[in-house]
C-alpha cells in the first residue's frame, strides 16, 4: 500500500482550496488522485468520486485500493450531481472539464446554490462563459489561482453562493486582476489568443465577423492594460 500521493500542480491547486473537514464529492473524478491526496493528507475524513463512465470510476476504485483509503471513499457512476443527495456532501470540486459542462452540471443540481455548498471549479475551455454564467446564476468567484504544468496555466475558482460585481468583457476572460506570479505569462497568453483570432476575423470577408472582431478587440485592449498594471507590479 501507497501512503505519498503527489499531484499535479492543477490538482494541487485545487486541493488546497477544498475548505479541511469537509465531506467532498469529486464530479468528475477518473482516477481519484484529488480525493485520494486529501484523504491520506487527513485534510477531508471523506469524499465521493463520481464520474459519467464506468473506465474512470474503474480507476478510482483501483486508486483509492493502493492507497489504502476504500472505506472512506464511495464511488457514483452517475452525470453531474444527479447521483449526489445535498446532505452527504460538504464541498464540491469540478475539475478537468470543459466550462460548459461545468456551468450544465451546476444548472441541474440547484440545491447547490441553495445551500451555498463550496465550489472550486476547475475549467479547461470557456471561461468566459462559465464566469458569465456564474454571474447570472447567483454564484460568486471569490478567488481564482493559476497553476502551471509544462506550457499551460490553468484556472482554478473557489465559488460560493451569492452576487459578485458585473465583469468587464476583459474580466470575462482573464478573471479579477490579481497579483498571483504567473498572471503575466496568463494574460499575454490569452492576449496572443486573442491576437491570432482578430487576424482571423480580418480576413473574413467586408462586413462578416466586424462586430465579433471589435468585441475581441475590446477585450484584448482590456487584457493589455492588466499586462501593463501587473509588469507595474514587478519592477
Ligand atoms: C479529463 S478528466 C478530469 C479528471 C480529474 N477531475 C482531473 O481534473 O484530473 C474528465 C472526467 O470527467 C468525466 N465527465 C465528463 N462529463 C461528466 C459529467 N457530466 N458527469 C460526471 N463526469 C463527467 C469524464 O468521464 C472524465 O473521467
Amino acid at each position: 500500500m501507497r501512503h505519498n500521493l503527489e499531484l499535479t500542480p492543477r490538482l494541487r491547486t485545487a486541493a488546497d482550496l477544498v475548505p479541511a473537514g469537509a465531506r467532498l464529492a469529486d464530479i468528475g473524478t477518473d482516477h481519484a488522485y484529488l480525493p485520494a491526496a486529501l484523504l491520506l493528507e487527513g485534510k477531508i475524513p471523506y469524499a465521493i468520486a463520481a464520474d459519467l463512465r464506468h473506465g474512470p470510476l474503474l480507476r478510482a476504485k483501483e486508486t483509492a485500493a493502493e492507497y489504502g483509503c476504500r472505506d472512506r471513499m464511495g464511488f457514483r457512476l452517475c452525470d453531474g450531481l444527479k447521483g449526489i443527495r445535498p446532505e452527504e456532501t460538504d464541498a464540491i470540486v469540478i475539475a478537468g472539464m470543459g466550462g460548459e459542462t461545468i456551468a450544465q452540471i451546476l444548472a441541474d443540481a440547484p440545491w447547490v446554490r441553495e445551500r451555498d455548498v463550496p465550489l472550486v471549479l476547475q475549467p479547461m475551455s470557456s471561461l468566459p462563459d462559465l464566469r458569465g454564467w456564474l454571474f447570472q446564476n447567483g454564484y460568486q468567484i471569490e478567488e481564482e489561482r493559476l497553476a502551471r504544468e509544462e506550457d499551460a496555466i490553468y484556472v482554478v475558482m473557489s465559488v460560493r453562493t451569492g452576487e459578485m460585481p458585473p465583469l468587464t468583457p476583459a474580466e470575462l476572460w482573464a478573471g479579477r486582476q490579481s497579483r498571483d506570479a504567473l498572471r503575466g505569462p496568463y494574460l499575454e497568453g490569452l492576449i496572443r489568443k486573442l491576437d491570432r483570432a482578430i487576424a482571423g476575423l480580418s480576413l473574413a470577408r467586408e462586413g462578416r465577423g466586424e462586430a465579433r472582431k471589435r468585441e475581441l478587440e475590446q477585450v484584448r485592449d482590456g487584457l493589455q492594460d492588466m499586462k501593463k498594471e501587473w509588469d507595474g507590479w514587478q519592477r
